[in-house]
């Protein structure tokens, strides 16, 4: 309704998909989007089918009122909140393929994920109709996916990928570092410190090296229990060996105490 009028004036509409929680990674995608276009959108959804573990869904973050603060205090046009039963009205068979990265890194660990991820996109595609949509290469694997359902419904639309924004010590945002004690917060920074790592040593290290390496780190850091460090295309998400390819990406997941931390670092 809102956003028939900007429709009907040829306005561009921006979309910035979130689950709340917000920080200041989420707000560089809203400023993105407000360079972009004329009008901005930014949902809010804990979205129930992309979580593999309930207990996870349960302890979500839902801070709404300093979202909406946040959202205010940046200039957002439009907050876009729904309930779960208006996403989700009746139960959803929805199942599309998304190539095979789509069982790869946390498609591996988070079995469904990508599915219910895709699921709720779409829908807020089409709640929205944007021309352009915002998300984070903090979740590098989710843009793989989201572009991976676009071409699949042949959606016009453009997908936007924004830098990962991090704390001044390294450590990326994330709605889930709230989750970390202060022991825990110090040793979630061994992450962003392998990552690093292997970028500055990747001209002068042999592939292989920098995986020893960088496993060796992240095993040596008390409280920290790694699900995969890896040295990938960034297309196909499956190991690189060339150094001289295209588009190479390193990528760590681990759960850190009892909260699990994505990162990763393009390398070319
Ligand atoms: P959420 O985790 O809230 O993230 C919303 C968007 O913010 C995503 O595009 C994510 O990549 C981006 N983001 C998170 N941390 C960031 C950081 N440190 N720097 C830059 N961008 C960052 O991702 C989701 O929600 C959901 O899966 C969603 C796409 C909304 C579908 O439910």
């Amino acid at each position: 309704m809102l956003l028939k009028p900007v429709k009907s004036a040829a306005q561009k509409i921006a979309l910035v998909p979130t689950m709340g929680a917000l920080h200041k990674g989420h707000i560089s995608l809203l400023e993105l989007a407000q360079q972009k276009a004329d009008v901005v959108v930014c949902s809010i959804f804990v979205n129930p089918t992309q979580f593999t573990d309930p207990k996870d869904l349960e302890k979500y973050p839902r801070p709404l009122e300093h979202d909406i603060q946040m959202l205010e205090a940046a200039g957002c046009d439009i907050v876009f909140m729904p309930a779960v039963a208006e996403m989700y009205p009746t139960p959803e068979t929805w199942h599309i393929d998304l190539g095979p990265a789509e069982f790869l890194l946390e498609g591996a660990f988070r079995k469904g994920h990508y599915q219910g991820v895709t699921q709720i996109v779409k829908k807020l595609f089409d709640a929205v109709d944007p021309d352009i949509a915002c998300f984070g290469q903090k979740d590098f694997q989710q843009i793989l996916m989201i572009r991976q359902m676009v071409a699949h419904f042949d959606l016009k639309l453009e997908i936007l990928s924004c830098p990962i924004i991090r704390e001044d010590d390294g450590l990326a945002m994330s709605s889930r570092n709230i989750h970390l004690s202060a022991a825990d917060r110090q040793h979630a920074l061994i992450l962003s410190k392998a990552l690093n790592y292997v970028h500055e040593n990747f001209d002068t290290k042999p592939i292989a090296e920098l995986l020893i390496d960088a496993e060796t780190m992240i095993s040596a850091t008390p409280g920290v229990e790694l699900d995969y460090f890896t040295i990938a295309n960034g297309e196909t998400l499956l190991p690189e060996s060339d150094k001289n390819a295209q588009n190479i990406v390193a990528l760590v997941a681990a759960k850190v105490g009892q909260t699990r931390l994505i990162d990763n670092i393009l390398l070319s």
